[in-house]
This record gives C-alpha cells, structure tokens and sequence, in this order.
C-alpha cells in the first residue's frame, strides 16, 4: 500500500470557520460573512471590557451563529419558495415590525404561482404568522445548540447560539427573554451581525444609522453605544482583505487542534449538518461515508487513506447547504437554471474547505464525487486519468446510497435494483469497475462486474497506468494517485512492457511512445 502520510494538522477554529461558509451561503450571504462578524465581534468585546472567556464565547457563537440553518430549510422553502433569497432578505428586517414582515409575505411568496393560488398562500403566510415564525427559529435553535455541542463547545456557546435570534426588548425567538437575561457574548454576536450586513450595504454610515435606530429594541444599549462610538476605528475589521488568517490568528485563548478521534467526530457532524437540509438526504452523507471507506478497504488501501477517504465522504455534499432546498426537492424535472446551481455544489464544497490544508485534502476527493471516468460529470468535468481510486469510490458509494434513498421525484431502489444501475453506468465507461465492484460487495451483492477488454491483453489496473505514464507521472506519484504501492506500480509497468512488447530499453522514449500507443488503445475500443 502507499506510504501513509500523517494528516495535516486541524485546528477546532478552522474546522468551525469553514462550516461558517457553509451557513454564510445558506442564509444568503456571500461567504467571510461569518468571518467577520467574528472578528467585529471580538473586537467590540474588547472595547467593551469583555474578560477572557467571554471573548472565546463571542467568537464561536458569531462562527457558529447560523448552524442550525439547516433545520428551517424545508419549512422556510415551503413558505417562501426558495429559502435562501427568503433569509438574505428576512436579515434586513426589524422583525418587530409587522409591515416589514408582511411586505416581505407579498413580494416572496407564491411568486411563481398562478394568482389564486398564489393569493391562498399568502392568505396562509399571514395566518401562520408569528407562531409559525417561533416554530421555525425554534427548530434552528434546537439543532444549532445539539451541533455546537457535538463539536465539543462549552454550555456557554451552546447555549449562546440559541439567543441570537432574541432580542433586548423581549420581541425575540424563540423564548422570547429580554434585557440581561440573553447572555452577553450573543448580545455582542447579535449586534455585530448586523453591523457586517449593513455596513456592506450602505457603508459605516449606513450601519452606524440602523444600529442607533435599533439601540434599546433589538440591540443592548449599551453595545449598540459602544459601536457606534467606535465604529470608524472598527471597519477596518468589516473592510479586511484576507479575513480567514485575521480570524484564525484572533481566537482566544488556547487553540485547541483535533485529535485523530475528535476530527472524525467533527467531520461526522458536518455530515449530519449537511443531511439535515432536506428530509429526503437523512443519514446520506455518512452512509456514503462508511460505504465508501469500506470498499477502499476491501480494495487494500492503506490505514489513512481509509480514514481520508470516510472523512471526504462526511463532508462531500457540503456545498448543498449553497443551493435552494426548493431545488433539491422539486418534485418535478428540473430547469436548466436550477441545473446549473445544482453542478455547482461539488464547487462549493471544495471552496468552503480550500483554507486549511488537512481539509483541503478532504475537499479535493469530496469535490469529485460526481465526475465520471467518460468526462461527463462535474463540476469539472474531467477524464478518467484526473480521477485517483479514492474519487472513484467515493462517486460509486455515492450513487449507489443516493439510488436506496427517496428521492422527490421517485421512491427508493431496491438494492437489487441500485446494483443493476452501477452496473450499467460501468458498462456505459462512467464508473470505474474496480470500485463499484468493491462498493456492491461491501453492500453485500454478489454481482461482477464485467471487465472491458483491452488490447494485448492489457488490464483495466494496467491502461490506468498507461495513462498515469502518459501524463508524465512519476511511479510514487501513480502509487498515490492509484492508493498502490510503488513496488506495485513498478510490477505492473513491467507486464505492460512484456504484454505490449515495449522493451525496457526504450524508456527514455516512453512518454512520446505511450501517448501514441493509448491513442491506439483507445481507438481500437471505439
Ligand atoms: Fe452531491
């Protein structure tokens, strides 16, 4: 097997700041909006003579503040048609003014319905009204306090994401406390949002007119007084170029990093984060996850590209948070529009995890889970020669678990049934044999796969190489790429050159000589 190489280090804070890209697109902002609002937060803090472990409190609950955003989705799609344009623009509201929310009703809802229905809804919407609202930030609550505990934050912070949505006036969600009773560092997170989104909007002008306008209703008093005290010496914080390394060097205090322990139960409750989006992805993301690590198991990856490859799968369908839930539960075909939004999610996902390295290694699998070995996947599109074993299990699990799963438009596939399309789609040159071979035996069938043949009696393990070597990939890169030992690697460059009768002497002009001959190989297959 190939050398395994330790993971990069994963401080809690990164893993945290990249899931708050995730939620900055799922409540309809661009993402770094989290990023800052941590780092304005913290800083008002400072003004504001906050002691040491409040400050840790305000910078996880301004990172952690929209994870429970996931929860409301579907209910806020089923009301406003698309949930994050809904969000984006329910954030710029004073909620305590019903002609905002109501405004809001008319504009959004029904708008791509016939009048009458759309007339009935609206109807609907205002009946449902406030209490529907509580229900809804309730749900999101819930869910954010279980997943801030899950990645091990203190009660404070648990805590202290279920009072962002209240407000000092007592007008709030979903337990409507006031004053004191909401906890400092939310107050300060509470405010800091706002100031970000309205500073970004009509500048420190802008923000400093909302904040004064709200100061005593929504806001603490006397935090709103303290920003805009000191706003203009604080929008260096809302203009700052690169605001991830800003933020990562401003976390409080000591600066845990994961263990190997606490970053599968991290990225475990990514996946969960991510399936809770919609009632039709429930326990997907893991369940890729297992199934995926398992075959590359059963194939003879090694130790730690097992593990990296069940980490990839946790977090493989991030970038769904990104898209409308509208669109991922339509019913219906979808248009070419919503397409193009859905191909962008492997997109997302490999951005939202660019910054960190050790998730950055799991992103750069994740974000091939739907390439196809004939190109016609995305969000890339690219050839088989691009994709290594670990993004080829990774998209046979997938498809295989997405098939035994529900979905709007048509019931789950019986095992059977699943296994049967896997193994078209290797028929058709879309999935890699080898993986969905080992993906269906892990799943417990026992269906083979049914090998191309190639040329000079050359194995499918062995046109790979070819191609690897045509690149200009060096052995320990294709032992890599391939999850192989270079010694393997080695022996099967050897059976190509006795098989296609190259002799070891012509090395030098390998390269030039094997682009010719995978040309061959590959017409000879049409
Ligand atoms: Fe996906």
């Amino acid at each position: 097997m190939s050398a395994a190489s330790s993971p990069s280090p994963l401080r809690l804070a990164e893993l945290v700041a990249a899931l708050s890209l995730a939620t900055d697109l799922g409540t309809g902002q661009p993402m770094e909006h989290a990023l800052r609002v941590c780092l304005l937060a913290v800083e008002l803090g400072d003004r504001l003579g906050i002691g040491a472990e409040e400050r840790r409190d305000v910078y996880y609950i301004a990172l952690l503040r929209a994870i429970g955003c996931v929860a409301d989705a579907h209910r806020v799609a089923a009301r406003f048609g698309d949930e994050i344009l809904a969000n984006a623009q329910l954030s710029l509201l004073d909620t305590a003014h019903p002609s905002d929310v109501v405004g809001l009703l008319l504009r959004q809802v029904g708008q791509d319905q016939p009048a009458l229905r759309r007339a009935r809804m609206i109807l609907a919407a205002l009946a449902a009204g406030l209490d529907e609202r509580n229900q809804v930030i309730a749900a999101h609550c819930e869910v954010a306090e279980r997943l801030a505990q899950r990645l091990g934050m203190r009660n404070e912070v648990a805590l202290g994401v279920t009072q962002v949505y209240e407000r000092w006036d007592g007008k709030g969600s979903p337990r409507r406390i006031r004053g004191e009773t909401i906890g400092y560092a939310a107050r300060i997170v509470t405010l800091a949002r706002d100031a970000e989104l309205f500073y970004r909007l009509s500048g420190v002008e802008g923000a400093m007119h909302v904040i004064r306008q709200r100061a005593g209703t929504l806001y603490d008093p006397t935090v709103a007084e303290c920003f805009v005290r000191h706003a203009s010496s604080l929008s260096h914080v809302l203009a700052a170029d690169d605001i991830w390394d800003t933020v990562l060097a401003a976390e409080p205090g000591t600066r845990p990093v994961l263990t190997a322990a606490s970053r599968e139960r991290c990225t475990r409750v990514i996946a969960d984060f991510v399936d809770l989006k919609s009632p039709f992805t429930a326990g997907h993301s893991s369940g890729v996850a297992l199934l995926a690590a398992a075959a590359a198991r059963r194939l003879g990856l090694g130790d730690a590209e097992v593990t990296a490859l069940r980490q990839s799968g946790y977090v493989h369908d991030l970038g769904r948070v990104g898209i409308s839930v509208a669109i991922w539960d339509k019913p219906g075909p979808l248009t070419a529009s919503e397409w193009e939004r859905v191909r962008l999610h492997p997109y997302y996902t490999e951005r939202m995890l660019a910054r960190p390295q050790a998730l950055a290694r799991l992103g750069a699998v994740a974000a091939l889970h739907h390439e196809r070995l004939d190109g016609s996947g995305y969000y890339r599109g690219i050839p088989a020669a691009l994709l290594s074993m670990p993004a080829r299990l990774l998209a046979a699990a997938d498809v295989y678990h997405a098939l035994t799963e529900p979905r709007p438009h048509r019931l789950a596939h019986a095992p059977e049934a699943a296994a049967e399309q896997l193994l078209a789609e290797v028929r058709t040159g879309r999935l890699d044999p080898d993986a969905v071979q080992a993906v269906l035996g892990v799943a417990g069938h026992r269906a083979t796969v049914a090998h191309r043949e190639w040329p000079a009696g050359l194995s499918e393990r062995e046109v790979e190489v070819l191609r690897l070597v045509a690149r200009g990939l060096s052995n320990r890169e294709m032992a890599k790429h391939l999850g192989i030992a270079e010694k393997t690697v080695g022996h099967h460059i050897q059976h190509i050159y006795n098989k296609v009768g190259i002799s070891t002497r012509a090395a030098a002009t390998l390269f030039a000589i094997q682009h010719d001959l995978l040309n061959n190989l590959n017409d000879s297959a049409e």
